[in-house]
């Protein structure tokens, strides 16, 4: 099989001075792209600044024969990101979404701040990079982005509230972008991954660690930004060697009719039902949920006595 290669393409990794980013950085490096190298340089808390984290990894991609610049910016300004790719590189292809920080505490002891630099460096961030890049994708009709949630976002954190709630609005901002992309073939999908690295020594054993290395990371990127992939929108977990896909599950559920009889009993009454996951649906927009509203609108008529349908279509209830 013969490799899969990007040559001539510009890949910016945010977050690449170390663990996951620069496995990243590296990886692209040495397979034909040029890389933008972005890191700011501080603590996995978020303080501090330096340039010497993406110095490092521009010198490995380059002592390897690799084309690599480095950028300093925060993520929250993602423009700058953006102009050095252009300004270097003349173009952007592919934008990985991955800088990030953590701020664990207990939601009781919660401060503004913690939540709010969570959200500048995860959303705003990866809005502020997908933002300025967009325009180049639209008009190049080609794009790739990946997002980096985790299964804190997924499931929930003890501690990680404001993390939580980040890494779930990067699903939700990438479903979107897939939406809107996909017809100048852009894609955009996220990942949860799982990797040692500074964010993860401090709550992981070493011998676990070791088998989580962020190279491992690294091959499902690479399948989901080449310009061969179809997928998009998608959500994986991958970690360890490991990747899977996830998607949303939803009950047949119940169906009340809208008479004096919808009560909170009526609904206590068929729990089980709402809860019966047997021939579950797997929906994928909005509109899979219209079906389901069109019959609930069928047990609901206005004070006209009439049923609308979705196509507008009024219809007296007999
Ligand atoms: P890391 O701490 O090794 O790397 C993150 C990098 O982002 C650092 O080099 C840091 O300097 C940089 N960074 C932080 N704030 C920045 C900003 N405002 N602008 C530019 N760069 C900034 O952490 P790791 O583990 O490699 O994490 C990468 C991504 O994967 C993060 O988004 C993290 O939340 C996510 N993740 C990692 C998991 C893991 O098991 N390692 C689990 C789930 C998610």
């Amino acid at each position: 099989m013969s490799e899969l290669r990007f040559d001539g393409q510009v890949v910016v990794v945010t977050g690449a001075g170390g663990g996951l980013g620069r496995a990243y950085a590296l990886f692209f490096g040495s397979r034909g792209a040029s890389v933008v190298v972005n890191d700011l340089g501080g603590s996995f808390k978020g303080e501090g600044t330096s340039t010497k984290a993406a110095d490092v990894v521009v010198d490995e991609i380059k002592a390897a024969g690799g084309k690599a610049v480095a950028n300093y910016d925060s993520v929250t300004d993602g423009e700058k990101i953006i102009e050095t790719a252009i300004k270097n590189y003349g173009r952007i292809d592919v934008l990985l979404n991955n800088a990030g920080i953590l701020r664990d505490i207990s939601f009781k002891n919660m401060k503004d701040q913690d939540w709010d630099l969570i959200m500048a460096v995860h959303v705003k961030g990866s809005y502020k990079c997908a933002r300025a890049a967009w325009p180049y994708f639209r008009k190049q009709k080609y794009g790739r982005v990946i997002n980096t949630a985790s299964a804190a976002g997924l499931f929930g954190s003890f501690g990680q509230c404001n993390y939580s709630a980040a890494k779930l609005a990067m699903v939700g901002f990438t479903e979107t972008l897939a939406k809107e992309g996909a017809k100048y073939n852009i894609h955009a999908n996220v990942i949860a991954p799982i990797a040692a690295s500074r964010m993860t020594e401090t709550v992981m054993p070493p011998d676990i660690l070791a088998n989580l290395k962020p190279d491992w990371v690294v091959p499902l990127v690479a399948v989901l930004v080449h310009k061969s992939s179809e997928e998009n929108g998608a959500i994986f977990e991958v970690g360890g060697g490991h990747m899977a896909k996830l998607r949303w599950e939803r009950s047949r559920g119940l169906l009340l009719k809208a008479d004096d009889s919808y009560t909170p009993g009526a609904i206590l009454k068929k729990w089980d039902q709402i809860n019966n996951f047997e021939n579950a649906e797997h929906p994928t927009g909005v509109a899979d949920f219209m079906g389901l509203l069109e019959q609930s609108m069928k047990m609901r008529p206005n004070d006209k006595g009439e049923t609308l349908d979705f196509k507008g279509k009024v219809a007296l209830v007999t």
